[in-house]
């Protein structure tokens, strides 16, 4: 008795945890997750009356003597039974496609009022995110995490800079496919605060696998807290952080933007905030300062065939610009 409860323990754990379908947290999740129950229940139940039948059929072959082919009766019992299966296929299909529409309703983008917009787009191997500021009516541009506010909807554009991506939080929502030259959109409500995991699912290249995001979800005063600072400019630096700023603005300033400077550069994420964020490069490290230093110095390294390329600085500048970048929070 002990080891099925502990093998039902253990299977149950694995299905907890920031990137699950089994472990919902908001509304769209949820509908697929009862709808994958649904599916699950009304095939168990198929399944278990094929099995009872098959049984039946076998036990009684089995305790029969051997049937002489003049024995073999005729197939009138089988006429009798196969109404009887039409119409157990005609009430399952029934129940699925009642389950698949109500699901399909709360999925539908036209349901919820959003209460903010956010577009996505996907970058081989990176997302480039941006908010709609409440106060200003201008983009606020972040990467690589998306804040959305408990309880509320957040209406999300998604589009691609360059192949097919697809985005994907599981225990928020369905995936959607990100395609260049269009704009699909998707709402994601969800109900629980905490840390979330988007994926890439879309194969789009050698680190189609490094191409992942965090996701917070929020009070939605914290929500909102959290977009009022991501609109600020960057702080101004000051010592051997200011040493860095100078050295970033010659050598990547051309690729990436930090509000507040002259660094405009499109190629790559916006780095206005960057230490507020949980993780570098697109979820591949935790954001630590030696990590930040590292990704610097050899971004092959830790993923090959990355945009970036190695910046070659002197000890001293390269330790500037970590000090640099690890104070923009
Ligand atoms: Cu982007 Cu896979």
């Amino acid at each position: 008795m002990r080891i099925p409860a502990l093998a039902v323990c253990l299977s149950l754990a694995a299905c907890a945890g920031a990137q699950s379908v089994l472990d919902p947290g908001g509304d769209q999740a949820q509908a697929l997750f009862s709808l994958f129950g649904l599916m699950i229940g009304v095939c168990g139940i198929v399944y278990a009356i094929v099995l009872a039948g098959l049984g039946r059929v076998l036990l009684r072959a089995w305790k029969r003597p051997v049937a002489m082919a003049d024995d073999i009766p005729d197939d009138r019992r089988l006429d009798r039974s196969l109404p009887v299966a039409a119409a157990a296929i005609v009430l399952g299909l029934t129940v699925l496609i009642v389950g698949s529409f109500l699901a399909d309703r709360i999925l539908f983008t036209g349901r919820q009022t959003p209460a903010v917009f956010v577009r996505v787009t996907g970058h081989q191997w990176w997302w480039r995110i941006q908010y709609r500021d409440p106060a200003s009516g201008r983009w606020i541009e972040t990467a690589n995490e998306l804040h959305l506010p408990r309880g509320e909807t957040s209406r999300v554009s998604l589009g691609a800079a360059d192949v097919i991506h697809s985005f994907w939080v599981p225990a928020i929502a369905g995936k959607l496919d990100m395609i260049p030259g269009r704009r699909n959109v998707i709402d994601l409500t969800p109900r629980r605060t905490g840390w979330f995991r988007g994926q890439c699912t879309e194969f789009c290249g050698a680190q189609h696998a490094h191409m992942a995001f965090d996701v917070k979800v929020d009070s939605p005063a914290g929500f909102r807290a959290w977009l009022a600072a991501q609109a600020t400019p960057a702080p101004t630096p000051g010592g051997a952080a200011g040493r860095g700023a100078q050295v970033f603005a010659g050598s990547c300033a051309t690729c990436h933007a930090i509000r507040g400077t002259e660094a405009r550069g499109r190629a790559g994420p916006d780095l206005t905030h960057l230490a507020s964020r949980r993780s570098i490069a697109a979820g591949t490290a935790t954001m630590t300062r030696g990590n930040l230093q590292g990704w610097i110095a050899q971004p092959q390294a830790m993923k090959p065939g990355t945009s970036m390329p190695a910046v070659t600085l002197m000890p001293a500048d390269a330790d500037a610009v970590a000090t640099y970048l690890a104070g923009l929070r």
